[in-house]
């Protein structure tokens, strides 16, 4: 047998995800159940529900996604599980469901980075080229990471404070939107007009830091002064002019570091790179620059299981293994 299959579980937040790919690269199942119509109501995912619904499911997706493969363990290399970062009762279930797998099934356990999932999610598409500059973004992540080589990742810049996903859901809920409210912001902006000014912050010079609770104050204020004028702004002009902000910083900083690092690759990930603003401003700066841009589609930029077993696989291959002791990390570094 020459293939490697690997078995990915995801649970990190608020999808509950179970992935079986081939060789790191061909999708052979993947299966994703995603929670939220329950934490629509309560304006962002409510940890204590997101644990209680993968119990539900973890179990259902997993049967589901052995199915779809028509593998039987056997077939099975070995079981890949997001570690962490993320709610850590979230995590536990898929660690925990990994753990008893590989007990049962005599298979080993691979632990997995959730970002370095969301960065291989794009190997599903094309091999990477290194040295690679990944724009990470999502509701709890904005980060560059350079990569010199397979399984290596090397943090150049992060936020500061708000992640960029964060800072558009928060934006929704000023505007009265529901949970996630990116999709919405991302919507809406494309009605509306860049009539309002607000901040870029860019930091200092030559930072690869992000920072986005200022941007986030000048909407709040914004709106605040335009109530108190007796004005209602328009929905679509805020949420044009604060995508440009957000995208616009983006945009400049990640093209900045490819320069530097003199990367062959540029690739985006996280839910925030379904931006339809942020992919059509990445494609305009890159485009003649010589500089290959990555834009995965958008089922593999949100949450999935199939990221979690790609990059299971370099891991695996690497000889990264976990004992039956391993645990979840919220905040497992990179
Ligand atoms: O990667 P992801 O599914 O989960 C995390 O690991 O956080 O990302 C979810 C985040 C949410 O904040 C959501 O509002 C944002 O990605 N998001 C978007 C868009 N689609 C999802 N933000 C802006 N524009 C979008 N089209
Ligand atoms: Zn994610």
């Amino acid at each position: 047998k020459n293939a490697t299959y690997i078995l990915g579980i995801e649970s990190s937040c608020d999808e509950t995800a179970v992935a079986i790919v081939k060789d790191g690269k061909e999708i052979i199942a993947n299966v994703v159940a995603s929670q939220i119509e329950s934490h629509k109501r309560f304006g962002g995912v409510v940890p204590e529900i997101a644990s209680r619904h993968h119990v539900e499911q973890i179990t259902i997706v997993l049967q589901e996604a052995m199915e779809q493969s028509g593998l039987t363990w056997d077939e099975i290399d070995a079981i890949a599980v997001t570690q962490g970062p993320g709610l850590v009762g979230a995590l536990l279930i898929g660690v925990s469901a990994a753990k008893a797998l590989a007990f049962a099934k005599h298979k080993p356990l691979v632990p997995v980075h959730h970002i370095a999932g969301h960065i291989y999610a794009n190997r599903l598409l094309e091999e990477l080229q290194f040295p690679l500059l990944a724009l990470v973004v999502s509701g709890g992540h904005t980060e560059l990471v350079l990569m010199k080589e397979h399984g290596q990742f090397e943090l150049i810049g992060q936020t500061r404070d708000d992640a960029a996903g964060e800072a558009y859901d928060k934006v929704a809920r000023m505007l009265d939107m529901p949970y996630p409210g990116g999709p919405q912001i991302d919507l809406l902006a494309a009605q509306g007009e860049e009539n309002l000014t607000f901040p870029r912050a860019w930091l200092e010079q030559d930072s690869f830091d992000f920072s986005f609770s200022g941007l986030k104050s000048a909407v709040i204020n914004t709106i605040h002064n335009a109530q108190q004028r007796g004005e209602t702004l328009k929905k679509a002009d805020i949420a044009a002019s604060f995508q440009a902000s957000v995208v616009e910083v983006l945009t400049e900083k990640t093209f900045n570091a490819a320069e530097k690092y003199q990367v062959k690759q540029v690739l985006i990930a996280g839910g925030v790179a379904a931006n339809k603003g942020l992919r059509t401003s990445l494609e305009n700066k890159f485009a003649g620059t010589g500089i290959p841009l990555l834009i995965p589609p958008i089922k593999f930029c949100t949450d999935n299981a199939a990221m979690i077993a790609a990059a299971g696989t370099i891991a695996y291959q690497q000889g990264r293994r976990a004992g039956l002791d391993l645990n979840a990390n919220p905040s497992l570094p990179l």
